[in-house]
């Protein structure tokens, strides 16, 4: 495998079970009781801003984005990141955070937040959002609830419970 195979494309409905698969090797069932894996069961993702890295037709990596609330902030949340583990180490992480992220930055999306590890994302330009400012719907280690800001001051806008943007919309409409 060379990494001239690897082709990068927006993720399409097609692409679903495979990066069930990818998602199910990198983090198991445990998955399902992470904080971030309850704000994107509140809603859609935005495959338009969710990347796939393919060889040869195959999805080997997979990068999703979902909108977000919090206050009067809105961001995107970054995540799940998973690489298949044969293609480890080979800068397609990083390439695909770069993607989401520039998918970001030309829709005019202000932040983006994830949960993950401050060594890997650091570098890529996410930082730790203070603690206490944000409440996550399960708990989370808070050095690991990092953000990137697009626009100047869109992360401090970012308040109290954060979820999927359309939960809290939901909770905004009258019954
Ligand atoms: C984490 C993951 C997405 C990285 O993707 P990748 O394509 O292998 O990584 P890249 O090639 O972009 O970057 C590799 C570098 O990141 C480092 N790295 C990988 N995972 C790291 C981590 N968790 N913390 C710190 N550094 C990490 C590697 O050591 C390597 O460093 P080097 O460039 O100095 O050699 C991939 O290992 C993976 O799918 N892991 C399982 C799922 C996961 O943990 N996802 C992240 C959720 S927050």
């Amino acid at each position: 495998m060379s990494l001239a195979d690897v082709t990068y494309l927006p993720e399409s409905p097609a692409h679903d079970p495979e990066i069930d698969a990818i998602n199910e090797e990198a983090f198991g069932p445990g998955r399902f009781a992470r904080a971030a894996y309850k704000i994107r069961e509140a809603g859609p993702h935005e495959r338009a801003l969710s990347f796939v890295a393919t060889d040869n037709g195959v999805v080997i990596a997979s990068v999703r984005m979902t909108r977000i609330a919090a206050g009067a902030g809105k961001a995107l949340l970054l995540g799940p990141l998973a690489v298949r583990p044969a293609y480890k180490n080979l800068g397609i992480g990083r390439r695909l955070v770069a993607l989401a992220m520039e998918a970001a930055k030309n829709t005019g999306w202000p932040a983006v937040v994830l949960v993950g590890d401050e060594p890997y994302y650091g570098p890529l330009g996410f930082r730790k959002i203070p603690y206490g400012q944000l409440s996550m719907p399960r708990p989370v280690d808070p050095d690991r609830l990092l953000a990137h800001e697009i626009i100047p001051g869109a992360v401090s806008a970012l308040r109290g419970d954060l979820d999927h943007a359309d939960a809290l919309l939901k909770v905004a409409e009258p019954a």
